[in-house]
């Protein structure tokens, strides 16, 4: 016998995007916002005193609950905090599921919710979308204890309207947890269904539309006694105080965030219109990354010579998108030396 669990032995773990060391890279394989964070950020994380590094953190982040409660229009015990989205995602898993109780989700999405039923041992119903990415009807009948519907979805950067996820909470018996990670770059959400639903957690990120995928911070709505459920299987103290410091900062100041969030919208405009006169086919993206279709090109070779030229995007070797490149939002200066490079690998 090993020294780890069986399913532990066998599972391959989740595999991040590459995080390039070398200056000078290209960076638009992990869809971390182009933009800085808001100096308010910053001043918070330098305000940070000695004493409070001394000290335990809060708990339960009591300060950035009440600011994203207030944001959101709940009370802070609607809000649960979380180090990165990620954090979330294992809590459900570990609050949720265990070898009788399976997880549910369309694909191709997240790759890191199957990692995740990997070590919680627990079976997975994977219902293939349509080519549109339409909510598949079967996604209602599974009977898994835990139903995940990222929304916008990664890697296709489409949206499932509110009502259509209404519909699935209420046919659902189990939980419906909607992952909200890209939600900032789209025009609507479903943070509403939390109060007609007593089994839909939707989870936040901080990781792209804040510009803090280094800091590790996030958090879900949901009913309080949903909350007060994953609260349980939390490490006891899951967020530090600087992370709690710099997050409430970010999400207090709305102002930076909407300007940010409309430049990357903004250049995902011109991003895509420019990959088309490439030869691409860009569906519409929700999220702060486009997915684009090669058509007359080789997905992977694209790849490979762009990481030659220090310029990163996303491939992922599987089926329904091995012929698809996710690319990330840049700055303008980064897209155009993207699309100078392609130029001259497709001529
Ligand atoms: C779909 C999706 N959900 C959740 C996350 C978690 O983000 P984080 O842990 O950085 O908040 C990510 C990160 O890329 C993601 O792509």
């Amino acid at each position: 016998m090993g020294y780890f669990r069986e399913n532990i032995e066998k599972a391959k773990g989740y595999e991040p995007g590459i995080q390039p060391a070398a200056a000078g890279v290209v960076k638009l394989n992990t869809n971390e916002n182009p933009y800085p964070p808001s100096p308010e950020v910053i001043k918070a994380i330098v305000e940070t005193s000695a004493e409070q590094l001394r000290r335990y953190p809060d708990p339960r982040g009591g300060a950035f609950r009440r600011a994203a409660a207030d944001l959101n229009g709940v009370e802070p015990e609607w809000i649960i905090c979380c180090n990165g989205g990620d954090d979330l995602l294992r809590m459900a898993f570990s609050a949720f599921c265990d070898k009788k109780r399976a997880c549910a989700y369309p694909v191709p999405t997240y790759s890191l919710y199957p990692a995740l039923a990997k070590v919680q041992n627990c079976r997975v119903i994977e219902v293939p979308f349509d080519d549109e990415f339409n909510l598949p009807a079967r996604l209602a009948q599974t009977k898994a204890a835990l139903t995940i519907v990222c929304n916008p979805n990664a890697p296709s950067g489409t949206f499932i309207a509110a009502g259509e996820l209404a519909s699935l909470a209420d046919e659902l018996k189990g939980v419906l947890l909607i992952d909200e990670a890209y939600v900032d770059f789209a025009e609507a959400d479903c943070a509403g269904l939390v109060r007609d639903f007593d089994n839909v957690v939707v989870l936040r990120s901080m990781s792209k539309g804040y510009s803090l995928a280094g800091l590790r911070f996030g958090y879900a709505i949901a009913r309080p006694e949903m909350i007060e459920g994953l609260m349980k299987v939390k490490d006891s103290y899951n967020v530090d105080a600087i992370a709690i410091a710099a997050a409430t900062a970010a999400i207090r100041d709305q102002n930076y965030f909407r300007t940010n969030v409309n430049k990357v919208k903004a250049e995902r405009g011109r991003l895509s219109e420019e990959l088309r006169k490439l030869g691409f086919d860009v569906a519409k993206s929700c999220a702060n990354f486009v997915l684009a279709k090669c058509r007359s090109c080789k997905a992977k070779d694209v790849y490979d010579k762009l990481i030659q030229r220090n310029i990163y995007v996303r491939f992922f070797d599987k089926p329904g998108l091995n012929d698809k490149l996710r690319i990330t939002v840049g700055t303008k200066g980064q897209d155009d030396k993207l699309l100078d490079v392609l130029k001259e690998i497709l001529s």
